[in-house]
């Protein structure tokens, strides 16, 4: 019998992690989880100490060598939550991840990384671009004040954004790339999860998620998006590098048809 494959996923106590996680192993994978609680590796990946501390355990529980990351750990924007808090968590939290992992990912014969973005950053209107160039440029307290300024709701799509883009530049780089490790990115739109409940209950934001088109006439579930990143870490998704999967029924396609593809 072969080894078992191993991945990381993140947020995996939760939502689309959870579903990630059975997924995976259903389909043989020995998965390594990694959230604030209920997993292998507990670790808060919004502070720079738990960042260090999973990054560390990573290596530990992989003996150094990584076939997949899937970085699903992150917050979405409510009243009352400051937005350094997603700052933290959504972007500064899953690069430490994906930079501090690739050395255990180069290791693979055939490395796959899922970064998660959302439909919000093309289908949210007023994203802070302030709150993208300090996320870019690794300034955690600017991005940070930025993002308070700007509220949790505003920069949720920024961090993503951010994220994204991040993706973006390194995914095709020699150290990516050139190391055999494929990052591709997952845009979400509205899935079930305690994530999405909670935009709902709030009595503000509730009625605006119901006022986004879904073509398709229904929510995403968690079991969909596992299978896309299922997909993504498997043999027939070796030609993507640097893609952006968006998987939200069609929402994008509704308010931007003509946007995408974007001519060079
Ligand atoms: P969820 O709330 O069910 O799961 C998120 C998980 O991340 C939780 O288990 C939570 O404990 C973990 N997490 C949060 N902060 C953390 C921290 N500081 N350190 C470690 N783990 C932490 O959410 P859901 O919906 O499954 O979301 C997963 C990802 O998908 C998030 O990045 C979210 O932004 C993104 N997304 C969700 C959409 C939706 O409609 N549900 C739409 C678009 C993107």
């Amino acid at each position: 019998m072969s080894t078992p494959r191993t991945a990381v996923v993140t947020g995996s106590a939760s939502g689309m992690g959870a579903a990630t996680r059975t997924r995976l192993e259903s389909e043989g994978w020995r998965v390594v989880g990694v959230d604030l609680r209920d997993q292998e590796i507990e670790a808060d990946l919004g502070t720079a100490a738990g960042r260090e501390h999973a990054i560390e355990e990573i290596g530990a529980a992989s003996d150094g060598r990584l076939d997949a990351l899937v970085t699903w750990a992150g917050l979405g924007g409510l009243p009352g939550r400051p937005g350094s808090l997603l700052a933290s968590v959504n972007y500064f939290g899953t690069v430490a991840l994906l930079e501090g992992c690739r050395p255990f990912l180069a290791e693979s014969n055939a490395a796959s990384c899922v970064a998660i973005g959302s439909n919000s950053m093309t289908c949210q209107p007023g994203v802070p671009l302030d709150v993208v160039t300090a996320c870019l440029e690794g300034d955690e307290p600017a991005a940070r004040a930025a993002a308070d300024a700007a509220s949790s709701i505003m920069s949720y799509p920024a961090t993503k954004l951010a994220l994204t883009r991040w993706a973006r530049r390194h995914a095709p780089t020699t150290e990516w790339a050139g190391q055999g490790i494929r990052l591709n990115v997952v845009a979400p739109g509205a899935v079930e999860t305690p994530l999405l409940q909670a935009t709902r209950d709030d009595p503000t934001l509730g009625p605006l998620l119901e006022a986004f088109p879904v073509p398709i006439g229904r929510t995403g579930t968690a079991d969909e998006l596992a299978g896309v990143v299922s997909f993504l870490l498997g043999p027939d998704a070796r030609y993507l590098c640097g893609s952006v999967l968006v998987v939200d029924g069609g929402t994008e396609a509704a308010l931007r048809p003509d946007d995408l593809p974007s001519p060079m």
